[in-house]
């Protein structure tokens, strides 16, 4: 069963920020994640081609897998931070990983469309509003912890594992992974930029105008990604996120990294389908896309491993335990 919170007092998501909104935002870190992301929560999934089938499920699943292993699921209540529209603990409870779950995030519209989402999928999830640097439950209630993408929006990392290690049970584990590594992010971003800037240069030209957005929605796009400057605030080498998790009380601290041949590809088409209408990209785009990035990530895992320094890899893991059973 999927149910709203029962006091029914999230605020409503505003999907689009005003000119002054944005403008007090770059001063004010929370007030951006919220306008940043109610602003991309209907059209998140489209965007990171999120799916709640076979293909994220192994997705999401195999980088818990990576992180924690497979020892102790399914795990009896979760919660997921920086939920987004759910894409980590609804896939991770469609693979077996926890029986029910409560998703939570900063922005109510992020919250609503996990909900949703939770909803088609008939999972036991609830929801609500919450910041992870002071989560709204009570000590000892959750057996697993999780959050992807999220820790590098949060400005006390430190103050919101300790908040996770509360309201995780003694023994309860927190996962989290799809964190940007320092070097990681310093090349995506460029590959972002120039492929946004050739896309949308590109599609000006007459016979590639039905490939181009509309003006107003690259606009809002540019608009909103002003933002992104002020909502990420944090790229992490893994042996720093381990002193940061044991700092503030964790066990069993374990960070590790993945993906460097499959995030240069992935950050280019990401980028190009944020740039593009969807329609024109279809299935044959999506099996180029996730296969490439499969082919890769099989590169990394068996070959660049072995040569290339960890710091290099995009995707920064860490989990730890609750001391105390
Ligand atoms: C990059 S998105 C990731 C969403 C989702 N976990 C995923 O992987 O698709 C980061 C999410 O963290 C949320 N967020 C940012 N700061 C937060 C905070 N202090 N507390 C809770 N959520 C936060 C944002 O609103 C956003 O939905």
């Amino acid at each position: 069963m999927t149910a709203s919170r029962p006091d029914g007092v999230d605020p409503a998501p505003n999907p689009h920020a005003t000119a002054e909104q944005v403008a007090a935002a770059m001063e004010d870190t929370k007030l951006a994640q919220v306008l940043y992301h109610d602003w991309e929560a209907e059209t998140y999934d489209d965007k990171w081609s999120i799916s709640y089938d076979e293909r994220c499920i192994e997705y999401a699943k195999g980088r818990f897998v990576a992180a924690a292993g497979e020892q102790n699921l399914p795990y009896e209540r979760a919660l997921e931070l920086g939920c987004g529209t759910g894409f980590f603990l609804l896939n991770l409870m469609q693979g077996g990983v926890a029986k029910s779950g409560s998703v939570t995030d900063l922005s109510p519209g992020m919250v609503k469309v996990a909900l949703r989402n939770a909803e088609h999928l008939g999972l036991d999830v609830d929801g609500r509003v919450a910041d992870a640097e002071t989560i709204p439950y009570e000590d000892d209630t959750f057996d697993l912890v999780v959050g992807h993408a999220v820790l590098h929006h949060i400005p006390d990392v430190e103050q919101s594992l300790r908040e996770v290690l509360r309201v995780l049970k003694p023994g309860g584990r927190f996962v989290f992974a799809g964190e940007p590594s320092t070097v990681g992010n310093f090349y995506a971003r460029w590959l972002g930029r120039i492929t946004w800037e050739a896309t949308t240069t590109i599609t000006k030209l007459p016979f590639l105008s039905d490939w181009r957005r509309p003006q107003t929605e690259l606009d809002e796009s540019s608009r909103a990604a002003a933002l992104e400057a002020v909502v990420d605030l944090h790229t992490f080498d893994p042996s720093d996120l381990e002193k940061i998790a044991r700092s503030a009380g964790a066990v069993n601290v374990k960070a590790s990294s993945e993906e460097f041949a499959a995030a240069l590809l992935g950050w280019p088409v990401r980028t190009f389908e944020a740039a593009v209408p969807p329609e024109k990209l279809g299935w044959n785009w999506a099996k180029f896309a996730f296969g490439g990035w499969k082919s890769l990530s099989w590169v990394d895992e068996n070959v660049l491993k072995h040569v290339v320094p960890r710091s290099f890899f995009y995707n920064v893991m860490i989990t730890g335990v609750k001391p105390g059973k």
